[in-house]
């Protein structure tokens, strides 16, 4: 079987630890490498997190550590959802694994130019990294088969009225991104939002045991007190994964070609997209973006992927 080289931009971050999982356990995945981002938390925490996950679960992947703030604002984080570290209460081991010397937006460029396949980059946090790496090696935009992006949403904000956190942190480097060119498979939160766990659920994972299933379930819990706690919700969307799940199994999706924007000079939208569902703006369309998903098959294969994972530590 053919396996579908990519790289992971992200900000681990308690769902994007259930991406990583997902992405770890399936061999249908080749991971040339995870570069880090700032935005659940800082790029340190983020950048340890990764660090110490792929050390445990998968120390031959390279992860580089990538830009500290977006493009041209100040950081803005969320620890009220992941916790100061990132991750919640888990504290994961030390297994000594180094981060690359290179930058993330060298790595990015090292590994694409070095490739002889085109690469799918999915990206699960700010995509401050990718929007530097655009600008500051076009050429190399060839080598990229695809965008997978957790982001944005037409069904209301989770940073504000109208903004998606992962848009709303860096919409200018988003900005970028959207007018690419590359081809995009968009997770905004109008498929994500439906692609939530349950508290049985969520014990079913612990159940499985192993390691595996302690660090999703630890983040996992984590995420979901906050759901409990603010929205008074007994369920936790996973956001993040669904880029993963996206690439392992499309036809638990549905989604629509569609034209995608994102608001740069709003008072109160700044980082808003559009998603041009009905095609009002008759502008060519740059995205396929997600809004169905099979929940009950979604959820089957974050299982599977712990079981699997269950066999590794
Ligand atoms: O809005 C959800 C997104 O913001 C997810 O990627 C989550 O990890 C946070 O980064
Ligand atoms: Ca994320």
């Amino acid at each position: 079987m053919k396996k579908i080289p990519i790289i992971i931009d992200c900000d681990p971050g308690c769902d994007d630890t259930i991406a990583l999982l997902l992405a770890f356990a399936n061999d249908k995945l080749d991971i040339k490498g995870v570069t880090v981002s700032a935005g659940n938390v800082n790029i340190y925490n983020t950048s340890e997190n990764a660090r110490k996950l792929i050390g445990v679960f998968r120390r031959e992947i390279k992860v580089a550590k990538g830009c500290e703030k977006p493009m041209f604002k100040t950081i803005v984080t969320a620890p009220e959802v992941h916790g100061e570290s990132g991750l919640g209460c888990l504290i994961l081991p030390e297994k000594n694994k180094k981060l690359e010397e290179l930058n993330a937006v060298e790595f990015l460029a090292k590994t694409l130019k070095e490739s002889s396949e085109k690469i799918t980059i999915v990206i699960t946090g700010p995509m401050t990294n990718i929007a530097v790496f655009l600008i500051a090696y076009p050429e190399l935009k060839e080598k990229i088969e695809k965008f997978v992006i957790m982001g944005g949403s037409s069904i209301g904000g989770n940073v504000t009225p109208s903004a998606e956190f992962n848009i709303y942190v860096d919409a200018e480097a988003a900005d970028i991104v959207f007018k690419s060119g590359v081809r995009i498979i968009l997770c905004p939160l109008d498929v994500t939002m439906k692609a939530f766990i349950t508290e049985k659920e969520l014990e079913e994972i612990k159940a499985i045991g192993g390691y595996a299933s302690e660090v999703a379930y630890g983040a996992i819990k984590n995420a979901l007190d906050f759901y409990k706690e603010f929205y008074n919700k007994h369920e936790v969307p996973m956001h993040d994964p669904c880029t993963i799940a996206y690439l392992l199994n499309k036809n638990i999706f549905k989604g629509k070609e569609v034209f995608v924007g994102v608001e740069l000079r709003g008072e109160f939208t700044y980082g808003e997209t559009i998603i041009d569902y009905r095609n009002k703006f008759f502008k060519e369309k740059n995205a396929l973006s997600l809004n169905e998903i099979d929940r009950i098959e979604f959820v089957n294969m974050i299982k599977v992927a712990v079981t699997k994972l269950k066999t590794v530590v």
